[in-house]
Order: structure tokens, then C-alpha cells, then sequence
């Protein structure tokens, strides 16, 4: 069984349902959301996380912020108030680009029904961006599992490997990214191990792809991060794959915090590092990873553990909740159009060509 982190339900008037990611593994929870402003929050809380899962909730959240409008306001006002939903929620957090470009292509939709349809309703500029919501929501599912697809043959009958954070279902609108390569190779019968890094600060990878890949019934063993190394060094990973939030031009990749360290551990054991990533997570118009906006997160992210304080009261804390992987230490990149070998400026342009 493969979970479904996030779903609209019903028509305009509908709302957005998602997994609380907060209580997994613990409760199985869903969260309605009804508001934009509770959109906002799932995501800054990370009720709702994972950069395609962001790019698909912010876009129903312009649905919400629509719903606020009664009676015909007119599509002048209504626009006023899809661009006004659109910066509040490109506030929530900084570095999945999914995010922003799935409110720019809500808003773009939204503003080319409204100049080709003149006296709309109000009504139908809702609906309008509703079926926009769903299409990206939709388009999701199919490139997750075209990632799947064309990922899976680097599973070897057998193999090792590690992955870290969350890029499962939980963090998309399909079956994942890094973990539908896991999924798809689990589908053919293949027999494979996976470490999963616990993740800190939040855990992502021993609350939710540990608890993702058992419901799929895979091989699954939750290490510490700092026990990666030694995994390495005693042949126990034969590679690692992550997913992304956002890759630059040249092939730079953001994603969660501890991706770089083992990047550098990966290439100075020689083994393979593949990132899996749908198109919608590059930035092209970012020329290299340094231009990445890294988000920071709350000091007491750090300062506890659950409920149990485990840093003294007051004490600097840095908290960057990503960093960059430089696209020489990534192996391959492995997208919904196919893999770009050795990513580079020149490869990933190709790619995309
Ligand atoms: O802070 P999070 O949990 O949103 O971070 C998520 C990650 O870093 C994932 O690896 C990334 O978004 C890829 S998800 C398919």
C-alpha cells in the first residue's frame, strides 16, 4: 500500500485533506483544511512537506483563498485576492522551488481566464483555478512514477542502499521520488535493503520513509545520520539516492540538511549518489546552488527532542533546514524525462532541451 499524503475533496466549495505528517508514525491522522491561513500553517509546520507536496497544497490553497470571496465580486477582485493568497503562501518557506512555481501557474491561469473571459463570474475564475490545482496535482502522480520508471534499473537484485529525509509518497502527490525508484524496483520482484538516515533535526527519515517503506513491505533498517561513514566503510551501501527541492542550472541540488555530508561520503568511498527529481524541482534561472535560498528553522527544533529538552536552555542553535550538494558529487540525476549522467551546466541544459 502506497499512502496518499494530500487530496482535494469535493468541488469549489471543497476543501483540502492531508496527512498530518506531525503525528506519523505514532497516529495516522488526516487534517482538513479550510482556510488559507491553514494551509500556511501546515506547511510552515510541516504538517504538510516534501517540495512536490508543497507546490500541490499552496496551489489549493489559492482555491481557499478564493472561497473567502462572497457573492459575484468580479474577476478584477478576485484576481486582487489570488495575488494576495499568492505571496502569503510564497512566504511560508523559501527553498522548494515546487512551491513557487505551482502558485506563478495558478496565478498565470487564473489572470488568462480572466482576460479571455471578461464578464465571468466569479465562479468560474474559482473553478478556473480549481482545475489548475488538479492538473498539477495530477501531472505529479504521472512524473512520480515516470521517476520510478526510469530509476528503477539502477536497483541491483541484492543491493544496499541508503537514503535520507523523506522524497516518498508523503512528500508528493504520487508514490514519491527517490522512493518510487524503491517502489518501482519493489514491483519487479527485486530483493533490496534500505538504510534509512533518521534525519535530525525533525526526522523525516525514521518517522516517515521508515514508516512508508514497511507499509510497502521493503527491507528497512533506520541508522543515525552520523552512522552513514562507517555503513560506507564497511561495504554495507552499494548507493545512496535523496530526493530534491530545487536544482540549479549547473545542476546544484538543495535538499534536507546532512544531503552534502553524505555526498562527500559517498565520493570518497566510490559509490554512486543519484538524485531523483521531477522537472518541476529545477530552477533554471538560477545559475548555481549558491543562489539557493537556505530556509532556518526554529532553534528549538534543536533544543528538543519531542517533549524531552536535550540542549541547554538559551544556547545558540543554527538551524539550517537544507544545503547544497554540488552537482560533481552527484553521480546521475534521475528525472520524469529520463537520467542526466555527471549533471553539469551543459547536461542538464541538454536534458531539458
Ligand atoms: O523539510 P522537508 O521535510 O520538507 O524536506 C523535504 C526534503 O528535503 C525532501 O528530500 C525533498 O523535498 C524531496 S521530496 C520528494
Amino acid at each position: 500500500m502506497i499512502v496518499s499524503a494530500l487530496r482535494w475533496v469535493g468541488g469549489i466549495d471543497g476543501y483540502l485533506e492531508i496527512v498530518d505528517q506531525r503525528r506519523l508514525p505514532g497516529e495516522f491522522v488526516k487534517l482538513q483544511c479550510r482556510t488559507v491561513e491553514q494551509v500556511f500553517d501546515a506547511i510552515k509546520t510541516l504538517a504538510v512537506r516534501g517540495a512536490p507536496a508543497l507546490g500541490v497544497a499552496a496551489a489549493y490553497g489559492l482555491v481557499l483563498a478564493l472561497q473567502e470571496l462572497t457573492g459575484d465580486v468580479g474577476v478584477e477582485r478576485a484576481l486582487q485576492q489570488c495575488a494576495r493568497a499568492c505571496d502569503y503562501l510564497a512566504s511560508s518557506r523559501p527553498t522548494a522551488v515546487n512551491l513557487f512555481r505551482a502558485l506563478d501557474r495558478v496565478k498565470s491561469e487564473a489572470e488568462r481566464f480572466a482576460a479571455a473571459n471578461n464578464n465571468a463570474a466569479t465562479e468560474q475564475l474559482r473553478q478556473a483555478v480549481l482545475d489548475e490545482a488538479n492538473a498539477i496535482c495530477a501531472e505529479d502522480e504521472q512524473l512520480c512514477r515516470r521517476i520510478g520508471q526510469n530509476g528503477e534499473p539502477f536497483i541491483k537484485d541484492g543491493a544496499a542502499v541508503l537514503t535520507h529525509c523523506n522524497a516518498g509518497a508523503l512528500a508528493t502527490a504520487g508514490q514519491g521520488t527517490a522512493l518510487s525508484v524503491l517502489f518501482e524496483a519493489h514491483k519487479k520482484g527485486k530483493r533490496f535493503r534500505v538504510y534509512a538516515d533518521e534525519t535530525r533535526p525533525l526526522l523525516q527519515g525514521s518517522r516517515l520513509t521508515a514508516w512508508e517503506l514497511l507499509q510497502a513491505g521493503i527491507d528497512v533498517t533506520v541508522v543515525c545520520d552520523n552512522m552513514a561513514g562507517w555503513l560506507m566503510k564497511q561495504g554495507k551501501v552499494d548507493l545512496v539516492i535523496t530526493g530534491a527541492d530545487r536544482i540549479a542550472a549547473n545542476g546544484d541540488t538543495a535538499n534536507k540538511i546532512g544531503t552534502y555530508s553524505l555526498s562527500v561520503l559517498a565520493k570518497a568511498h566510490g559509490i554512486p549518489f543519484y538524485v531523483a527529481a521531477p522537472s518541476s524541482t529545477f530552477d533554471l534561472d538560477i545559475e548555481t546552488g549558491e543562489q539557493i535560498p537556505i530556509e532556518e528553522r526554529d532553534a528549538d527544533e534543536l533544543r528538543f527532542v519531542g517533549d524531552g529538552q536535550v540542549a541547554p536552555e538559551g544556547v545558540d542553535v543554527y538551524n539550517p533546514a537544507f544545503d547544497v550538494t554540488p552537482a560533481e558529487n552527484i553521480t546521475t540525476i534521475i528525472t520524469d524525462r529520463g537520467i542526466i549522467e555527471s549533471p553539469s551546466r551543459a547536461t542538464v541544459a541538454q536534458h531539458f532541451k
